[in-house]
């Protein structure tokens, strides 16, 4: 199976795989390879923090043009995947000289496989891209094609649990990824005082309670030819009984009380509002609740760094959390890599990440708690 993620999520993701089970773990660039069962099939898509999609790969061969391409795929018996009544999709992507556009590659290929169809039955699956029955990937590599099962159906990050949106929402995986890149253990406070949708509470308070991330949405697989209803009711009562009580503390807030109102409805639906304190605050007037916490921060990014106010915000951002944040970890996620240099404390990690198809750094911040007398003081720059 090979697992896809974001970019610098990898090793996240293989560790999670690892807990899980999988064998034959293999890093690729924003995937992981593995080997593992039907049950492991069932139990990535509804675990996985940090994977976008669960695929499984059953063939590949090489095509020299587009008509070859078509002739393998129609060889293959496609009946044992779907029925002439069911609706596919077809994602492509290529990185070839030969096949350089992916939307005729995926459309060759449904051709292939309708036409097998039709010339047997009279009849053809028709295409449904929002919500197909069966979905396939084709992934062009030069000239190998890898045909993959595409298990999850929507992607991953969609678990179910944000219909209301804010301005600039964070993608559900990448909020994990931070949690889980933070090391935050759930013992001491998680601070989001920029919360906008509230994805980072909400997915930090699912990780703290052991809740499954794809425990209030549907699968891909579950309309399989070969789906296993048992198995799968095995697999997700089993998660039900594996969660856990959460006693830490994770602070929601925000400036706009339209965005917390917004973090506490989501909340709700991914069933952690009463773990998560939601607060109508600005963090420039905050003071923490505790003496240690992490705090992550993603914060509004200013498209140049002229825009008004933004290195004075970014500044602002660092003076708070060295007046008053010692002994708290911060981790800032932007890209605005120049406006980061304004926080004005030296990062102890930077790691490289994409929030959609930006650029960005995530920055780590730790201000260090001196002996009281001596007051508390922040590594500074
Ligand atoms: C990019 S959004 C955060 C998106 C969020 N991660 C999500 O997943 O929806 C930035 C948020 O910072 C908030 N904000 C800006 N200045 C603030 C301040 N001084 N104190 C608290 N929140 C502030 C904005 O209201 C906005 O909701």
């Amino acid at each position: 199976m090979v697992a896809k993620t974001q970019f610098g999520l990898e090793e996240l993701l293989a560790t999670e795989l690892k807990a899980l089970g999988a064998t034959d773990i293999e890093l690729l660039t924003r995937a992981v390879k593995y080997r593992g069962d039907k049950s492991m099939l069932y139990k990535s898509n509804l675990h996985l923090r940090t994977a976008l999609k669960v695929l499984v790969p059953f063939t590949s061969f090489y095509a020299h043009h587009e008509n070859q391409l078509y002739k393998r795929v129609r060889q293959i018996d496609w009946e044992q995947y779907l029925t002439p009544r069911q609706t596919l999709a077809i994602d492509a992507t290529t990185n070839s000289e030969i096949f350089h556009h992916s939307k005729f590659t995926a459309l060759k290929t449904k051709d292939a496989i309708v036409d097998q169809f039709r010339d047997r039955y009279g009849i053809r699956p028709s295409v449904d891209v929002d919500d197909p029955d069966f979905r396939l990937n084709v992934h062009v590599h030069d000239k190998l094609v890898t045909l993959s099962l595409d298990s999850s159906g929507t992607t991953l990050d969609r678990r179910g649990y944000r219909l209301s949106r804010t301005e600039a929402p964070m993608n559900e995986v990448l909020a994990a990824g931070i949690v889980l890149l933070s090391g935050w253990d759930g013992h001491t406070d998680l601070l989001d005082p920029m919360c906008g949708s509230g994805t980072f509470s909400i997915e930090a308070a699912m990780l703290a309670a052991n809740i499954a991330p794809g425990k209030r949405r549907d699968f891909g697989f579950e309309r399989w030819r070969d789906y296993d209803g048992a198995l799968w009711s095995q697999i997700k009562s089993e998660a039900q009984h594996a969660e856990r009580k959460f006693t830490g503390r994770v602070v929601c807030s925000d400036l706009e009380p339209a965005a917390v109102d917004i973090a506490q409805q989501n909340a709700r639906r991914a069933g952690v509002e009463r773990l998560i304190d939601f607060r109508i605050s600005d963090f420039f007037d905050s003071k923490p609740s505790g003496e240690s916490g992490t705090l992550l921060f993603n914060p509004p990014y200013g498209e140049r760094l002229k825009e008004e106010g933004i290195v004075d915000f970014y500044k602002e951002i660092g003076n708070q959390l060295k007046h008053h944040y010692a002994g708290h970890t911060a981790w800032i996620i932007s890209a605005n890599a120049e406006a980061l240099k304004f926080v004005g404390l030296r990062p102890t990690r930077k790691i490289k990440l994409f929030n959609g198809s930006l650029e960005c750094r995530l920055q780590k911040f730790e201000m260090f708690a001196f002996e009281k007398h001596r007051g508390t003081e922040a590594q500074s720059s």
